[in-house]
């Protein structure tokens, strides 16, 4: 498909929000109407409105005025997988069914030569089927978590590290002042980039992420030696992917509407009691929980974001469908969605971050 051919864009946002969805929507709006004249339909909450059919054309006014606000103009669930769908069964009782043929059908119903699907490795994952389905996608990559791989960095992680490291920063001068360790839990599913990146730029005195395992002891010593050396408080941040020692992970929830039933959270109580247990120091515990994700995109943010947007309507107009936008060094360009899926961008162990937060003193809690 050359961009003549590109009369009407579909775009919708999948998974969890996170600022800079809008900032994406208005960059692909705006060249796709005004450089290639094609209608723009919103996609209403993720593929639940693909399937559901519930779509409506955007104007040039739906688009204005929204690169600052966060959350996202369309709607999003993380409970729309077309081929997990949940639907009522003859009992009345939730069932899971494959819907996909209805998402087909509606992409077709209203005439879409394209659609540009923004999320995470959820969203990606769908997008990758129904491109092999022959669906002309190109993936935009959002996420706080920042574990899609082929692309240095996802959209929203700067932003929920700014949220994270400002709560970091809040938590020290109370910490210092009661002389209590005050344990952080950031999110991130099975990556530690939250924890790692908030953690080393609020000076954390322990980072606990999935990628490294820690012991007990390890961290018990951390703080007393602290407290012997009269800094008489610690900050744990602690990613909510963290195993235990003995290899549990903390789950609150399992919904079974989502793909990934899992919802992780509650390691940081578990942290700060076992802290209390081996110390006797006085612990408090903060979950941040969604105020990573909500708000204003940061600057950074709003500029990638804008570049992911403006680049997903030039891989349409090329015709380069089955691709996700990536930034790879100081370059904007598309990779096939497959390659991004294969596996989850986790923190390797030797990162340069991990290096620089042990030259300045912080435990991973390994031995
Ligand atoms: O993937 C983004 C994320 O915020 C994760 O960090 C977190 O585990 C999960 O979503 C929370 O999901 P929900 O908003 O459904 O509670």
């Amino acid at each position: 498909m050359v961009g003549k051919n590109l009369k009407r864009i579909g775009i919708l946002t999948g998974g969890g929000d996170c600022p800079g969805l809008n900032a994406v929507i208005r960059a692909v709006a705006k060249p796709a109407m005004n450089e290639y004249g094609a209608t723009v339909i919103g996609v209403e909450d993720g593929f639940e409105g693909l399937v559901e059919g519930s779509m409506h054309e955007l104007s040039n006014r739906d688009v204005s005025g929204i690169i600052n606000l966060g959350g996202t103009i369309l709607g999003t669930s993380n409970k729309g997988d077309p081929w997990h769908y949940p639907a009522e069964g003859p009992d009345g009782k939730t069932v899971i069914v494959d819907a996909s043929a209805r998402a087909i059908k509606n992409y077709n119903r209203w005439a879409l030569d394209a659609l540009i699907a923004i999320g995470g490795e959820g969203t990606m994952h769908i997008s990758h089927k129904l491109a092999q389905l022959g669906l002309n996608i190109v993936g935009v990559p959002k996420t706080i978590d920042n574990d899609l791989d082929g692309t240095d960095v996802t959209f929203g992680y700067d932003s929920a590290v700014s949220v994270a490291t400002e709560a970091i920063d809040r938590l020290h001068t109370t910490a210092s002042s009661h002389h209590r360790i005050m344990v952080i839990e950031v999110m991130g599913r099975y990556a530690g980039w939250i924890a790692l990146g908030a953690g080393l730029a609020g000076g954390a005195d322990i980072i606990l992420i999935p990628e490294i395992p820690f012991k007990w002891d390890v961290i018990f010593r951390k703080v007393l030696e602290r407290s012997t050396h009269g800094k008489r408080f610690s900050i744990v941040c602690v990613a909510e992917g963290c195993k235990c020692p003995d290899g549990s992970e903390v789950v609150q929830e399992m919904d079974e509407k989502r793909t990934d039933a899992k919802r992780l959270g509650g390691v940081g109580e578990v942290v700060a009691d076992e802290i209390t247990r081996g110390t006797d120091l006085e612990t408090r515990v903060t979950v941040l929980g969604h105020l990573q994700r909500g708000g204003s995109p940061s600057p950074y943010d709003r500029i990638l974001a804008t570049n992911f947007g403006a680049m997903a309507v030039h891989l349409c107009a090329e015709g380069k469908f089955g691709t996700m936008v990536a930034l790879q060094g100081s370059q904007y360009l598309g990779v096939p969605i497959h390659d991004c899926i294969a596996k989850l961008k986790t923190v390797p162990r030797e990162h340069g971050w991990v290096q620089a937060a042990k030259a300045v003193g912080t435990s991973f809690g390994e031995e």
